[in-house]
């Protein structure tokens, strides 16, 4: 391959060279212009472009009527599923499945590629500890280590075993770097990461993203330590390349090369050019300075001629690696969802919701249930429920709770009033025959949250409350007083503290996809269990962010006695620790929370030794017990605390999980094996060192108790 690349490289004109760094959105309609293009050279790569047969078409004008050959390569975002649509990434991140997340990748790639399309940018995964940026709805959660893990899988099932499998799709790790952390939550805005914190928490899930072999990355729109990502060589040359050894694709975002520009860090779009090339951006996306000023650039040495043959060679392994060069390439046609792909879906949807609240065992409901009163704008909203970044689903495929509760109940026994138009709608128009449904029923089920354009990018918010009058709806149905169980579909952490008083129940559902419905039907009556655990902290309210688990601890933390402060009620000021005086200063729901319809208990911590050397391993084991009445699933958790480091640490950190099914009544021994390795953190001089000292461990059902012991490492 190494070879024929080269030879191609040789044999390219500058033009050419150039044409293959250059994406373009500009393929709506296979024109004749555009047609013209392709047959220049002028594009390496199209994004959301055209039909399957325009792809077909254009395809065959690269390869047969272009002077070398070259075919093209069509990205599109498949995020959380093409035609089937899977939970938002956020959901899937609350399953803790690696498995399940290859599954849904390997779904949509299956159908992504049906389609022509090679390249996908996902997985997204940007640690985002603050829910207002609407973001973080497509990342993995929180933690760099769960993250790492899920991201891993996703690339591994967007890429399949061999990339140039006819149902393979190249992946794009996104976005590098430090995007996540945009200050205020405001999208886009500016990231001011310390190197060790970028280390530490930033840059691992991509580096276990390049470790499981991503075909290409993204930068980031945002300046991170005032250096536009797009333009900074410390990220994309000195850790990608060089310290990572990374051989694949770099692309910018989506005119990031120009943005610099407003940056104020490129002069003008030739400026721009010039640092995104020296950078090391391989393909610019969407804006054309490569094309209108990188061959003056070389011409008078601004740029060598080195950084453009390293890029086109990038791009030319990718498309070889994707078997785009063989002859044998099949024909674009029309993705279809599947018996397999919808039971995927069901699959991880019933995995992604987390129990939050369960006051008596309202939850599940009795199968003989004789009504129940379906309210709420988010109970039949097909196109809300599949959640951001969903461009090529047909809302037609979707099932939505409303139909699948009918489906098992009957139509007679579900009495529907949507109360609200839509998550947003402020009327209280609609209440009175809520209410009335609700009086007439034995059971509210309550369907609230945000709707699709809530999240997903540009779509930051400052309130993190129930949009529009959904927290007055719960007020005005509690006059029925019936049991009122709710799910809450949303791209984010949402705070509902007061209303979640009101509830008997909630099941988060994040945004669930196209079969939200029966998961959530299975999982209300009981037919499924729930196992799914918060992959990012929820705050009491929005002044608390940025809230996560792996603080550090201060030198006044505040302790469990300062707790039962209510919400928004200046008290009259006492003590000097580590806390608001109108809210707690804990989590509403802890990072890796989360109940089932069973009682799993923890004991019997134990340590295979209590001191090893870095090269070392030890085995950290529990019992974990099914006490309940029902069979189910647990998502075991890892945690760790050095307790003294040359750097203070997090008062825990996530070091593995396992999700385990459980009998009722049965007890299992859950191991964990812990290398020195594994413990190593960037240390005083940002070396990563297993700094010898003493370790606090748990196994855990969460990030806040569970079994505990400690080790030392020596
Ligand atoms: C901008 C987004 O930031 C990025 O995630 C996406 O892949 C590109 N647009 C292409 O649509």
């Amino acid at each position: 391959m190494d070879r024929k690349v080269d030879a191609l490289i040789a044999r390219m004109t500058l033009d050419e060279k150039i044409g293959q760094m250059s994406q373009s959105t500009a393929m709506n309609t296979l024109t004749d212009a555009i047609r013209q293009e392709i047959r220049q050279g002028r594009w390496g790569s199209f994004l959301n472009a055209g039909s399957p047969a325009d792809r077909a078409e254009a395809q065959r004008i690269a390869r047969r009527e272009s002077r070398l050959g070259i075919p093209l390569l069509f990205a599109r975002d498949v995020i959380h599923g093409y035609r089937t649509v899977f939970p938002i990434p956020l959901g899937q991140a609350a399953a803790w499945d690696p498995e399940l997340v290859e599954a849904t990748a390997r779904e949509a790639a299956r159908e992504a590629s049906t389609e022509g399309i090679r390249w996908t940018f996902a997985p997204m995964m940007d640690i985002a500890r603050d829910p207002r940026w609407g973001r973080i709805a497509e990342s993995l959660g929180e933690d760099p280590y769960l993250a790492g893990v899920l991201a891993a899988a996703m690339v591994r099932g967007f890429q399949g075993g061999k990339l140039d499998a006819e149902a393979s799709v190249a992946a794009c790790a996104k976005h590098f770097a430090g995007y996540g952390a945009a200050e205020a939550g405001r999208d886009y805005n500016s990231a001011w990461i310390p190197e060790i914190l970028l280390r530490e928490v930033y840059l691992r899930p991509f580096r276990a993203a390049r470790d499981a072999g991503v075909a290409t990355f993204m930068t980031s729109f945002n300046t991170l330590n005032g250096i536009p990502a797009t333009g900074n060589r410390f990220l994309l040359h000195d850790i990608l390349r060089r310290e990572w050894g990374y051989d694949g694709v770099v692309v910018s975002d989506y005119e990031a090369v120009t943005e610099m520009i407003r940056h104020g860090y490129a002069e003008d779009a030739r400026d721009a050019a010039k640092k995104a090339a020296l950078a090391g951006v391989d393909m610019e996306m969407v804006s054309t300075s490569y094309y209108d000023h990188l061959k003056s650039l070389i011409e008078s040495s601004a740029v060598p001629m080195k950084a453009v043959d390293d890029s086109v060679r990038n791009i030319l392994r990718l498309k070889y690696r994707l078997g785009l060069f063989d002859d044998n390439q099949r024909t674009p046609a029309e993705a279809k969802v599947t018996p397999q792909s919808l039971a995927v879906a069901e699959r991880a949807a019933a995995e992604s919701v987390v129990l939050l609240k369960n006051q008596g065992n309202l939850l599940p409901l009795r199968s003989d249930i004789r009504t129940v009163a379906v309210i709420g704008p988010l109970a039949d909203s097909r196109v809300d429920q599949m959640g951001t970044w969903v461009m090529d689903a047909r809302p037609e495929d979707v099932v939505t709770p409303l139909a699948a509760l009918k489906h098992i109940l009957g139509d007679s026994r579900v009495l529907y009033a949507p109360a609200l138009r839509d998550s947003r709608d402020r009327s209280h128009s609609g209440f009175a025959a809520a209410l009335d449904a609700a009086r007439r029923a034995e059971v509210v089920l309550l369907f609230l949250g945000e709707e699709q354009i809530l999240s997903g990018e540009a779509r930051s918010r400052a309130f993190l409350n129930l949009p529009g009058a959904q927290e007055e709806l719960v007020d005005a149905l509690t006059a029925a007083g019936k049991p009122i169980a709710a799910v809450i579909m949303a791209g984010r952490p949402l705070t509902f503290h007061d209303t979640a008083g009101k509830l008997g129940a909630i099941l988060y559902a994040w945004h669930p996809g196209t079969m939200g419905g029966p998961a959530l039907a299975k999982l209300l009556l009981g037919q499924i269990v729930p196992s799914g655990k918060l992959p990012v902290t929820f705050p009491r309210t929005v002044g608390q962010v940025p809230i996560y688990y792996a603080h550090l601890n201060t030198g006044r933390p505040a302790a469990d006695t300062e707790l039962g402060i209510p919400l928004g009620t200046p008290l009259k000021p006492t003590g000097y620790t580590s806390k608001y005086i109108d809210v707690d200063f804990t989590p509403e729901y802890p990072f890796g929370y989360g109940l089932s319809y069973t009682d799993i208990e923890y004991s019997n911590l134990r340590l295979s030794r209590t001191s090893i050397q870095a090269g070392q391993s030890l085995t950290i084991s529990a019992e974990v017990a099914n006490r309940g009445m029902r069979d189910g699933t647990e998502v075991v958790q890892l945690y760790v605390h050095k307790l003294v480091a040359s750097v203070a640490q997090p008062v825990r950190l996530l070091k593995g999980f396992r999700r385990i099914y459980l009998k009722a009544g049965e007890k299992q021994t859950v191991s964990f094996p812990l290398r020195g390795d594994d413990l190593a953190i960037y240390n005083d001089q940002l070396h990563l060192v297993a700094e010898p000292g003493v370790f606090q461990v748990w196994i855990a059902p969460d990030s806040t108790r569970g079994v505990s012991g400690q080790f030392t490492l020596r």
